[in-house]
């Protein structure tokens, strides 16, 4: 019995909703499994926690985290009551920076059971790749200047270390899919870390002779994902354009409620973090509207990290037989509740025990 120690972070807002339904479907992949178990331990850190407490996780928040084997959270913010760059910089970039999850992997594919939005999908599947601890998210030598003239400084930091790694981490998974690899870049108007970015591609490249590449501009990249997002297979891409490009590719797939990711430490020397693209969603919090999809497919990409990738197969076969079935929340154009969702997606999966 493989028995693993998570630390469950549900934060604020529609998060409190999506990851204890994702934790149900868990638990059933493990009761199918039968050689695998896990301990939840939740933590209250999020707004609501700092609203209480000055501050979005306590001062052993870190080393406390980092006795568990993955880390499980939903999202993060109450921008009505605490500044997001406050409560996201206190909690979820915190947790990113200091268990060096450098890789954020952030799959788009048209699911069985669902429509686009586009008008004529092709049948896509990607992965963006995001670069996650440095580029344009960062706070070296940036400052607001008060004054008669005045202006905000945001620095970019660029280092070939982390950017090597990213670019390394892309062409591993394309190795295992259709062996393409997209550069996002925008070297033609950013003068100094988009050249160096393209520089640094080129010499990953040659590395990896079996792999075909391409490098597009940021602008146009997001045109082709609504124009033709059949056209690529891994992209990788900074922070912001990674960020971005990713709510695109939850856009096309229907919904940005069912768009999954995992905040990966590729050196498992820390705890990694699976929580999905979406935000907490102060829209609809509470109302039982949210789609657990995000939350749940996030769940299996943690099953895939820790070696469960049958099963989280299975898991991703039950989401696609529940929307099949119709089975949806309204983001997706239906009328069911989390829970709802939540329990088709249960039902098919158990269903499939034996099978
Ligand atoms: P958001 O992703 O929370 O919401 C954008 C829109 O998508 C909203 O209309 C929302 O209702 C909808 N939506 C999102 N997830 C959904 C789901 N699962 N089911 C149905 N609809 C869903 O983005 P936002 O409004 O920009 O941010 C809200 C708060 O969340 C802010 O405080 C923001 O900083 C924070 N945020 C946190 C994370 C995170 O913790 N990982 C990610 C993004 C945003
Ligand atoms: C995400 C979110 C975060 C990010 C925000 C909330 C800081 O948008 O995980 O995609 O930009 O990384
Ligand atoms: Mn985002």
């Amino acid at each position: 019995m493989n028995s693993y120690e998570i630390a469950v972070i549900p934060g604020d807002g529609i998060g409190k909703e999506v990851v204890p339904a994702a934790l149900k479907v868990l638990e059933a992949a493990a009761q199918i499994d039968g050689g695998l178990a896990f301990k939840w331990t939740k933590f209250p850190w999020s707004c609501e926690y700092y609203l209480e407490h000055g501050r979005m996780m306590p001062s052993d928040g870190i080393s406390t985290l980092r006795s568990f084997d993955q880390i499980f959270l939903g999202a993060v913010g109450m921008p009505d009551l605490v500044q997001d760059h406050i409560s996201l910089w206190g909690l979820l970039i915190h947790i990113r920076r200091e268990m060096k999850q450098a890789v954020n992997v952030r799959p788009a594919k048209l699911l069985r059971g669902l429509r686009s939005p586009l008008r004529e999908p092709k049948d896509f599947d990607l992965v963006v790749v995001r670069e996650n601890s440095e580029g344009e998210y960062s706070e070296i030598g940036g400052r607001i200047h008060r004054g008669p003239d005045e202006m905000a400084i945001q620095n970019a930091v660029f280092t070939r270390k982390a950017t090597e790694r990213v670019m390394n981490h892309a062409f591993e998974l394309a190795k295992d899919r259709k062996g393409h690899v997209t550069s996002a870049t925008k070297s033609n108007g950013i003068t100094y870390s988009m050249p160096f970015w393209d520089d640094v591609f080129k010499g990953v490249c040659t590395a990896y002779p079996d792999i075909s590449t391409s490098a597009i501009h940021i602008d146009a990249l997001a045109a082709f994902f609504v124009m033709k997002p059949q056209i690529f297979d891994v992209i990788v891409a900074s922070n912001l354009f990674g960020d971005i490009l990713t709510d695109l590719g939850g856009a096309i797939m229907g919904s940005i409620g069912i768009a999954p990711a995992a905040n990966l430490n590729l050196e498992r020397e820390y705890p990694s973090m699976f929580e999905p693209v979406h935000g907490s969603a102060p829209d609809i919090a509470g109302k039982g509207l949210a789609n657990p999809i995000g939350q749940i497919w996030t769940a299996k990409m943690m099953l895939d990290f820790l070696g469960y990738k049958e099963i989280g197969e299975l898991v991703l076969a039950a989401i696609e037989d529940t929307l099949e079935a119709g089975v949806k929340t309204r983001d997706l154009g239906g009328n069911a509740t989390t829970s709802e969702v939540t329990q088709s997606i249960l039902d098919h999966l158990l269903n499939k025990q034996g099978s």
